[in-house]
């Protein structure tokens, strides 16, 4: 196989925690399709993880699955020592911006507390480390330009430099990760990295976001709700050129730096809404000749929605040489297109407790 992580990395075992969810699982599957490394992922198997969006890998025997929770300490010490990882990539996290505002103490449990011993525990682990060992091993958090709060319309994108104002539990249990992750780099020298990207699209994405929400909502002839009035601004990342980026920062990024990922593609909700419309008039025609956008409605707006997020992805693309390589356009087909031939996975998706977060959200 190509060189796919540079040399320090070679043979490696990377630990992935929240690898059964939707960025999470994409990038184990590049991993494992283009590496000889091995994975071992941890995973609490929330209502938004799912063992299925492994299924194509999860027989590789360089591939592991843990069922279990990064705020549980003493798994974490075990599973360390058995895998020796040479680099841990935290995904896991309570993820949804509207759970977060109705129950956000799961929020702090996960982002916060969980983040916290998963990070201490890798610290410890890090510690006993040979020097070269402890040299080549890194920490990555994935987190989110959330952090940075929201935009007025003539503001620059994000920089790296930008404070953090989150705004949502969400975003400020995210940004306290992200000081912990911090701090833990300038008190004890532990090798971190921090990415903050941008709002990510593609295969595999829960259906309670924007996209799948509309693109599922779609087919089943069911309105488009669109909070307040449409007019907030969100930067679209396809989940593959997330997932490069991460790779990228993995092999080149300095640690202690942070590095922002975003997409390029500034849109309004309503002009993504239309987008998807329109792909879905391409792709999977009305029968009456009829239009998907008549089903967009205007509904209550989210309660403190940012209103606009833009990301600078000057500093990896000059670092690292990252840049995305999807527009919207190319990356939305591909979406819509994959929505439509995964009928079953929807289908068993959207059983259960989906149905009653949609009651309870949308009415
Ligand atoms: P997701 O909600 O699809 O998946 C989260 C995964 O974490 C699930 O598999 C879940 O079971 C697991 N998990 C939750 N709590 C856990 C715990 N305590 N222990 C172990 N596993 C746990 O999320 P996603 O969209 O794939 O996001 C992944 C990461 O990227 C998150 O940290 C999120 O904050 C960040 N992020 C996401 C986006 C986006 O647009 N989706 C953008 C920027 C940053
Ligand atoms: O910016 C990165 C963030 O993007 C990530 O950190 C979060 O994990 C991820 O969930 C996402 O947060 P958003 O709140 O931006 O994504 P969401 O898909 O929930 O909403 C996108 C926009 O669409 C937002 O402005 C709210 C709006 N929206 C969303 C839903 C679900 C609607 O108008 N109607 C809806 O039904």
């Amino acid at each position: 196989m190509d060189l796919f992580f540079s040399e320090k990395f070679k043979n490696m075992t990377i630990l992935v925690t929240g690898g059964s969810g939707f960025i999470g699982s994409n990038f184990i599957r590049m991993v494992l399709k283009n590496s000889d490394e091995r994975v071992v992922n941890i995973d609490k198997l929330t209502y938004a993880g799912n063992s299925e969006n492994l299924a194509e890998v999860a027989h590789l025997s360089k591939y592991t699955f843990i069922h279990g929770d990064i705020g549980d300490a003493e798994l974490l010490g075990t599973l360390l020592l058995k895998h020796q990882p040479q680099a841990v990539i935290n995904f896991a996290a309570e993820s949804h911006v509207d759970r977060s505002i109705v129950s956000p103490e799961d929020f702090i449990s996960t982002n916060v507390v969980g983040l916290f011993r998963l990070l201490h525990a890798s610290k410890d682990y890090w510690s006993k480390l040979s020097s070269a060992e402890q040299n080549a091993f890194r920490f990555l958090q994935v987190s989110t330009d959330e952090v940075y709060g929201s935009l007025a319309p003539n503001d620059p994108e994000f920089s790296e430099m930008n404070r953090f104002e989150p705004n949502s539990p969400y975003s400020a249990s995210k940004a306290s990760a992200d000081h912990l992750v911090r701090a833990y780099h300038h008190t004890y020298g532990f090798p971190t990295l921090t990415t903050n990207c941008s709002n990510n699209y593609g295969p595999f994405q829960f259906p309670e976001k924007l996209i799948p929400l509309m693109i599922l909502n779609a087919l089943e002839g069911k309105r488009l709700p669109i909070y307040g009035d449409g007019q907030q601004i969100r930067d679209w990342l396809y989940v593959g050129d997330h997932c490069d980026a991460i790779q990228c920062v993995l092999n080149g990024g300095v640690t202690g730096e942070t590095y922002n990922i975003g997409g390029q593609s500034e849109m309004t909700n309503l002009e993504v809404v239309s987008k998807v419309c329109q792909v879905l008039g391409e792709l999977a025609p009305l029968s009456d000749g009829g239009s998907y956008d008549d089903l967009i409605e205007y509904v209550t707006d989210r309660p403190g929605h940012d209103r606009r997020y833009a990301v600078d992805i000057t500093k990896i693309n000059r670092e690292l040489g990252w840049q995305p390589t999807q527009s919207f356009e190319t990356g939305i087909k591909e979406t819509v297109q994959w929505y439509l031939e995964h009928q079953g996975w929807i289908d068993r998706v959207r059983s259960g407790e989906y149905r009653d977060w949609v009651a309870q959200q949308y009415g």
